[in-house]
C-alpha cells in the first residue's frame, strides 16, 4: 500500500496536520475567552447517548458538590473518548450547575 500509493499518504498526512491546526487555532481563541464554547451543543451531541438529563435530576443523584461535577463530566467526557478540551468539559459542567444542580461557587 505504502509503497504503492506514496503520494497520497503525504498528502493526507499534511492534509492532517494542516487540519489539526486551524482547529487548534480555533480552540485557544475561544479557550482564552471561555467564549464561542456552545456547551449545550457540546451536551446534545456528546452526552444524551447513555442518559439524559434524568440523571441529573433524579431523588438519588450522586453529585453534591460544584467540583464533584465537574470530575463527574470528566470522567464520562474520558468514558466516551469524546476528548473534549478542559474548558469546554468546564462549560459543560458550569452548564448544568445553572440548568440543575444549582451549587453555589
Ligand atoms: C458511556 C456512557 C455515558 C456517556 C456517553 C455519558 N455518561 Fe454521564 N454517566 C454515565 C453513567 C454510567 C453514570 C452513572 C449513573 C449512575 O450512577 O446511576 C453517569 C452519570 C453522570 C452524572 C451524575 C449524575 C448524578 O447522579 O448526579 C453526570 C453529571 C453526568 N453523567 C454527566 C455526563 C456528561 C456531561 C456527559 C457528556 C460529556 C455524559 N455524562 C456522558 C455514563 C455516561
Amino acid at each position: 500500500m505504502s509503497k504503492r500509493f506514496p503520494l497520497l499518504s503525504v498528502v493526507s498526512a499534511v492534509a492532517a496536520v494542516v487540519g489539526t491546526g486551524a482547529l487548534l487555532a480555533g480552540l485557544s481563541a475561544s479557550a482564552a475567552t471561555g467564549e464561542g464554547i456552545d456547551a449545550q451543543a457540546l451536551l446534545q451531541k456528546n452526552c444524551t447517548s447513555c442518559h439524559g438529563s434524568e440523571v441529573y435530576t433524579r431523588p438519588d443523584r450522586k453529585i453534591h458538590s460544584l467540583s464533584a461535577l465537574q470530575q463527574q463530566v470528566e470522567f464520562c467526557n474520558t468514558n466516551l473518548d469524546t476528548k473534549m478540551f478542559p474548558d469546554e468539559v468546564n462549560a459543560v459542567a458550569n452548564l448544568l450547575n445553572k440548568e440543575y444542580y444549582k451549587f453555589g461557587k
